[in-house]
This record gives C-alpha cells, sequence and structure tokens, in this order.
C-alpha cells in the first residue's frame, strides 16, 4: 500500500473529525455528499502534491492523525509526544485500552512507525543503553546521535531502517532482529504476549494491511465530537479561548 493511499485515508478520518456545525452524533463519509461533492478528490490531490513536494509529509500527516484522535487525552498546551517512548508494553497496553482500542489493535496501529522519523532526543537511550539491540545497528544510529543529552538532539533517523518511505511490513521483521529504533517498538518484541501478532505480520503483509485498515478507521472514531460537542480549532495545540 503506497503510503499516499494510507495518507488520503488518514485525512479522510481527520476531516471527518472536523465536522462540525450539525446535530449528528455519528461520523459519515456522506456528510459532505451534497455540499462538497468532490472533497475526496480534492483531498487526495492536495495530500499527493504535498507528499511530492517534501515525501515526510505523507508520515507526519499520518502521525498527526494518531494524536487528533488521541487529542482528549492531551488538553496540555503543547502536546507531549503520548503515549512516551519510553513506555513499556504494559503502559502501551492500558493506554490503547483506555481508548477503546484492543492489543491486537495497537500492535497493527504502530505499523505506522513503517514510514517516518524520529529525533535523536526519542532514540539515544535506547542505542547507547539498551541490551536487547542488535549491536550494528546500534553503532549505526550512534554515529549521528551523540551520547550527551542537548547535542544533536534533533537529528534525524529512519523508524524503519530497511525502506523508510515505504509503506510495508518491514517494521515488524525489523523488531524481529532487535532493530526497533524507539524503546516502545521494541517492547512489542521482547518475549512478551504480543511477539507472536508481531511475527505473523512480519510473515503475512496482506494480514498487516487489512488489520491496519481496519484499527485506524476504529481510531478515527474514538470519542467524534460533533455539533457544538466540538470545535475547529484556530490553533490545532490549544482549545480555541
Ligand atoms: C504505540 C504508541 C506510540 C508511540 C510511543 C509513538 C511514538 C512516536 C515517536 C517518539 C515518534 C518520533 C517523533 C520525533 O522524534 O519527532 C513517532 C513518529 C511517528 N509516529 Fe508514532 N508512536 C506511537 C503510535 C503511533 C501510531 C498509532 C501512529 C499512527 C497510526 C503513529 C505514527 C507515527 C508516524 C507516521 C511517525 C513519523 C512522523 C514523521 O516522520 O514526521 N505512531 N512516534
Amino acid at each position: 500500500m503506497a503510503s499516499s493511499m494510507i495518507i488520503s485515508f488518514a485525512l479522510l478520518a481527520c476531516t471527518l473529525y472536523l465536522i462540525n456545525g450539525t446535530s449528528s452524533t455519528q461520523l459519515t463519509p456522506k456528510f459532505y455528499s451534497q455540499s462538497c461533492p468532490k472533497v475526496f478528490e480534492v483531498v487526495q490531490s492536495v495530500v499527493h502534491a504535498a507528499v511530492a513536494k517534501e515525501r515526510r509529509m505523507g508520515a507526519s500527516l499520518l502521525r498527526l492523525h494518531f494524536h487528533d484522535c488521541f487529542v482528549n487525552e492531551e488538553e496540555t498546551p503543547k502536546p507531549p509526544t503520548f503515549p512516551p517512548p519510553t513506555s513499556s508494553l504494559n503502559n502501551l497496553t492500558t493506554t490503547f485500552q483506555a481508548v477503546g482500542l484492543s492489543t491486537n489493535e495497537m500492535v497493527a496501529l504502530t505499523g505506522a512507525h513503517n514510514i517516518g522519523k524520529a529525533q535523536c532526543i526519542n532514540f539515544r537511550v535506547r542505542v547507547y543503553n539498551e541490551s536487547n539491540i542488535d549491536p550494528l545497528f546500534a553503532v549505526i544510529r550512534q554515529s549521528h546521535c551523540p551520547p550527551s543529552t542537548g547535542s544533536g538532539d534533533n537529528n534525524l533517523a529512519p523508524l524503519d531502517v530497511r525502506t523508510p518511505a515505504r509503506f510495508d511490513n518491514l517494521y515488524y521483521k525489523n523488531l524481529i532482529r532487535q532493530q526497533g529504533l524507539l524503546h516502545s517498538d521494541q517492547q512489542l518484541h521482547s518475549g512478551g504476549s504480543t511477539d507472536s501478532l508481531m511475527e505473523q505480520y512480519g510473515r503475512e503483509p496482506v494480514s498487516f494491511k487489512i488489520d491496519f485498515a481496519a484499527a485506524i478507521v476504529k481510531m478515527g472514531d474514538i470519542r467524534p465530537l460533533t455539533g457544538a460537542d466540538g470545535e475547529i480549532r484556530r490553533n490545532c495545540r490549544v482549545v480555541n479561548s
């Protein structure tokens, strides 16, 4: 599945999330069928143009969708990288369960880390201090992430070491080889209850894509605020004043 297709999907969910000014309590893909019948083509062409100009935009929009869907958990002036990349498997499971997503859905959704990048500040401890990491992979990532805090914090590395800009299932194969960049990602394959599903997705790309598509639609339906219950933020980091 091309990353642009995923992004169109994500944007669709975001678009529906932003619905305002209606008494409807359900999200529906037909919402704009009368007022803006070409909405999907318009959104798709704008997203294609943005990704063509800056390839990482696809990953950034996908991540934005995740944060939008967990937005009620994040009413702080500046959104943190919630849940944090230092999370344990138990923390991750609890966080997703709190919004109605199962552990299996969480495993499918984190496959989004097939594309995009992370900053050194978010993987420094893992590549220098953790033992469940492929040693060669750690050395490669250390080379662009200095050990001292404050030095090179914003340096970027791909979340998927093999195909960083293609939405495939290699993220899962990487984790089986202990080549996960984030501590939280490696937690999903560290001798715990999620190992077997990670291995299944590593073997079966089609089963991953089917489950990812279903889970991302479900994530887009988390507590939608429609009508007067919600608002379209002028600044997406804070509630309108
Ligand atoms: C399981 C819990 C998750 C944790 C702890 C987590 C954490 C992170 C962190 C720390 C980064 C790097 C940010 C940076 O350094 O700037 C990142 C990037 C990203 N995340 Fe997640 N994430 C999680 C789940 C998800 C989900 C469910 C999605 C989407 C369905 C997602 C999509 C992405 C994408 C696409 C990027 C790359 C963004 C870019 O390159 O601009 N993540 N995530």
